[in-house]
């Protein structure tokens, strides 16, 4: 017959079998986590450029005054434009924005054309390309958005990139997006 303290240590030695590997597991899990940077509590940037997006198609555009000093338009691939003209809230993951920019120039030729100062375009690109990716489990720490920033196909430091969402939190009630969709 066990007495019960045989019945404690027995019950002491099940947990400890099961404790350490679990605590073991854990530790591990941290340990990767921090390795390779995907603890969702960290912020994490787009670090590619996403394929094709200069096909994408028109959600709006609009014009920045000096500093910035440019003239912009965004776009959205198949996913994001599906939900913005269903007037979906959240984005769906898989949703991207992309921001384009060039520099906004008085054209000659047009004005000539017109006779007077009337006609301005789009000049060389300017102020980089930006984008929000949608994975909201990638991004979670970053309301389910990861930011990217290219000047001339680079990307731009993590210092620019922490300044991204910082901002767009103030429109978190449009999933933290500024731009309407312009009919
Ligand atoms: C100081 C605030 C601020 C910061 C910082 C900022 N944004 Fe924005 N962002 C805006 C505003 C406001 C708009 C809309 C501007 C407009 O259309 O005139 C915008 C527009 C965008 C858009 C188009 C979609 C939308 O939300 O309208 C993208 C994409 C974007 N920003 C990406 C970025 C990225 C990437 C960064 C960081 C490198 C960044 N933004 C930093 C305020 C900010």
């Amino acid at each position: 017959m066990t007495s019960s303290s045989d019945d404690a240590r027995s019950t002491f030695k099940f947990l400890t079998r099961l404790l350490i590997p679990a605590s073991v597991l854990a530790c591990a899990s941290v340990l990767a986590a921090v390795a390779y940077g995907n603890d969702d509590r960290s912020p994490r940037f787009v670090e590619k450029i996403p394929n094709g997006y200069r096909d994408w198609k028109l959600v709006s555009v609009a014009r920045e005054d000096a500093p910035l000093d440019d003239i912009r338009a965004i776009l959205g691939n198949d996913i994001a434009i599906k939900a913005y003209r269903e007037g979906r809230l959240p984005f769906p993951d898989g949703a991207i924005i992309a921001r384009l920019a060039w520099g906004f120039e008085a054209s000659e030729e047009n004005n000539q054309t017109f006779g007077r100062t009337q006609s301005y375009v789009a000049g060389a690109p300017k102020n980089g390309v930006q984008f929000m990716i949608k994975d909201s489990r990638k991004y979670a720490a970053t309301g389910g958005w990861g930011y990217g920033h290219f000047n001339e196909g680079k990307s731009a430091d993590a210092t620019v990139l922490q300044t991204c969402f910082a901002c767009h939190q103030a429109i978190e009630s449009r999933d933290f997006v500024f731009t309407k969709y312009s009919h």
